[in-house]
């Protein structure tokens, strides 16, 4: 019977390009469903950018787009990653779409109506000058326990101790620097503690097959028991105040869904979204009691898909998720995790640009990966010898030691009728199959790429046992020659089965050279009997490990000049005391009449005496605003004659070269307790 399946990734916040961590993923759901289609099962697999929340409006803010066109700017970058690591998503969307609008509200008003909404009124920090309350994050402060500066708020980098927001002494904005204030307001809450809750996911999470053992681990610590053995969940808090790039909570004017309450939402407005586009009809398919719904999601996230989530499907009348897929983090080197907020480590485009093969990427992932939460490790020289002496080594020269005698001696015709030793090889291999499926549904795709290596082995055995290179020279072996080739090419084109979940461009090629249709896994247990192959060509390189070594290199950056124009020809410092500078107190300034550019500076430099300067600092300063303050001029310039006068000297003032790009001019104002006349060296 053929399967149903509604297949997703975690949606990426769309703040940032994707990093490796975000390609490991695709790359194991990827993997997954294409193995589910080679079984004839129907997969609809969709992900969507997670366009919400305060980080995303700050940093639209900063870039000076709204977060509507910010997000868009991201989500244009996302095909080169998808195709250029063969991802086959059958749809990517957007959390800020219409349908997911439309569920959000629609699910939020469900559980109101099943009571399950609770409005409270909270304290939180506000910033006063941003007008908006703070999430942690944006608040720093001293550590209560140790006084180090400038730490979050919620723990000390310093003595890593834990607290919150409010424990934090000097608490500051990193918005704006303000000074939080505590300000109380409603917010709407996802009654989690409610006994319904509880009982629902206790049931929910403990199915069997559900969840990976690791995770039901965790879910059972976060599930607090108290003395008597009642088990407790914390209320969730769902909304967050104006100002906020979110979905509008119905009936309020100001409170938006908290990110988290929409992201997940997400999953289902894309598959609608995608239903649409290709006309199918999503109420009947979610209705279908056989459609199976499969989220793959990292570690970091397993608390929202395995307890707010399906709480949120249910009791909205929806069914809930049947499998969530955890896996852990990818390190590189041994080293750092590869976290959201830091993408270092190997960029995903940088390795394409090198000319890396995708598909040695996707394989090596996959030969680390298995069913476990754990984490996995990029190390470049294992990356070299698995790709080399395992794909290229053993699997492709398969194919290039056959391939030719096939073409050049039998016009690429297959023997129909190979011998025992060799139907033996073969049988071997199509025993295998229903295995190798085992682990891939399983999502043990390392043991699935071993097993496939351990059958490659067997034919080079075979290879090395018959030498097609030597029975070509010898008279009348022709039809061994012919039985050990065809026994080869079918051999590599049962392999390439096994591997084609993996390797799907790689696949693909191999169909070409072959003359097949597009294969799934039934077909390694049929023979192609008398066929005739296409031409062999090269099908894939090993890796250069000089390339690894420029994928680690850091990026060398080009600084623009310091702002905006290179340095001027070096001095010596006799050039320099020819400027003679000093300390001037500004004593008066005014307008000039007729000029747009002009202010007329009245300095006094010690002298005695005042000078008249005229300078173009109007657009950036009111007369007032100069009077009083002490400056820096060039004392010794020779006298000029403007339009409006005599300038006797020039003030300093900073500026861009490119001021209408950069505008903004600043003129100089010497530390406190300098008089006129000082002179300045
Ligand atoms: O952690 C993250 O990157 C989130 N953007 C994942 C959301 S997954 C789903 F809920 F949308
Ligand atoms: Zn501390």
């Amino acid at each position: 019977m053929t399967r149903k399946l509604f297949v997703t990734t975690a949606l990426p916040y769309a703040n940032a390009p994707f990093h490796v961590g975000h390609m490991m993923e695709y790359i194991q759901a990827d993997i997954w469903v294409r193995f589910q289609r080679m079984l004839g099962n129907e997969v609809h697999f969709v992900c969507a950018d997670d366009a919400h929340g305060a980080p995303i409006m700050i940093a639209a803010e900063k870039a000076g787009l709204t977060p509507q066109d910010f997000v868009a700017k991201i989500a244009a970058g996302r095909k080169q990653y998808l195709d250029g690591f063969h991802i086959a998503f059958d749809n990517w969307h957007s959390t800020d779409g219409p349908e997911n609008h439309e569920f959000a509200q629609d699910i939020y008003l469900k559980l109101r109506r099943q009571g399950l909404i609770a409005v409270r009124s909270i304290e939180q920090f506000y910033d006063p000058v941003k007008g908006m309350f703070l999430p942690d994050r944006y608040i720093k402060g001293e550590c209560p326990k140790c006084g180090a500066k400038d730490q979050y708020g919620d723990s000390c980098e310093v003595c890593g101790a834990v607290y919150t927001p409010t424990d934090l002494k000097n608490p500051y904005s990193t918005l704006t620097g303000a000074t939080p204030v505590m300000k109380s307001s409603e917010h709407h809450f996802f009654q989690l503690s409610s006994q319904r809750c509880i009982d629902f996911l206790q049931q929910w999470t403990q199915e069997p097959g559900r969840l990976q053992s690791e995770v039901l681990n965790k879910i059972r610590e976060w599930f607090a028991t108290d003395e008597q053995g009642h088990v407790s969940l914390a209320d969730w808090d769902i909304s967050r105040d104006a100002p906020y790039f979110g979905i509008r909570i119905p009936d309020t004017e100001d409170k938006y869904f908290y990110v988290w309450l929409d992201a997940p939402v997400g999953y289902l407005a894309s598959l609608k979204n995608y239903c649409a586009k290709t006309g199918r009809d999503y109420d009947a398919l979610m209705a279908d009691p056989t459609l199976e719904q499969i989220h793959f999601i990292g570690k970091d996230i397993t608390y929202f898909h395995t307890l707010f989530w399906p709480a949120m499907l249910h009791f909205s009348g929806r069914k809930a998720p049947d499998k969530v897929f955890v896996h852990g983090f990818i390190t590189v080197n041994g080293g750092e995790k590869m976290s959201k907020s830091r993408g270092t480590g190997i960029s995903p485009l940088k390795y394409l640009e090198l000319g890396l093969n995708a598909e040695w990427l996707r394989y090596y992932i996959a030969a680390k990966l298995n069913a476990k939460v754990e984490d996995i490790d990029f190390n470049p020289d294992d990356f070299v010898a698995r790709v080399n002496s395992d794909l290229v080594g053993k699997y492709i020269n398969i194919a290039s030691r056959s391939a030719g005698f096939l073409a050049k001696r039998f016009a690429g015709k297959l023997s129909a009728d190979i011998g025992v030793e060799g139907r033996t090889l073969l049988d071997g291999l199509r025993a295998h199959r229903a295995e190798i499926e085992r682990l891939y549904e399983e999502r043990e795709f390392g043991k699935a790429l071993r097993e496939t290596m351990l059958l490659a082995d067997r034919v080079n055995e075979y290879v090395d046992a018959n030498k097609p290179w030597e029975l070509a020279k010898q008279a009348g072996r022709d039809a061994v020659l012919h039985d050990v080739c065809t026994v080869c090419i079918e051999a590599f084109r049962v392999l390439t089965i096994y591997l084609k979940p993996v390797l799907p461009a790689l696949a693909a090629q191999v169909e070409a050279f072959l003359n097949v249709a597009p294969m799934d896994f039934a077909d390694a247990s049929r023979a192609l009997g008398a066929h005739v192959i296409g031409e062999y060509k090269h099908l894939m390189q090993r890796v250069d490990p000089a390339l690894l070594d420029k994928l680690f290199e850091p990026p060398v950056i080009e600084l623009p000049p310091p702002g905006g124009e290179p340095l001027a020809d070096e001095i010596k410092v006799d050039d320099f005391a020819k400027i003679d500078l000093r300390i001037a107190k500004i004593v008066n300034c005014e307008h000039v009449e007729g000029s747009d550019k002009l202010l007329r500076l009245t300095l006094d430099v010690g002298e005695g005496r005042t000078r008249n300067v005229f300078s173009g600092i109007k657009s950036a300063y009111q007369p007032e605003q100069l009077i009083g303050k002490f400056t820096v001029m060039v004392a010794n310039l020779a006298p000029r004659k403007m339009k409006f006068g005599v300038s006797e000297g020039m003030v300093l003032a900073a500026s861009h070269a490119d001021e209408k790009a950069n505008p903004g001019l600043y003129v100089l104002e010497p530390w406190p307790g300098a008089t006129p006349g000082l002179r300045v060296r």
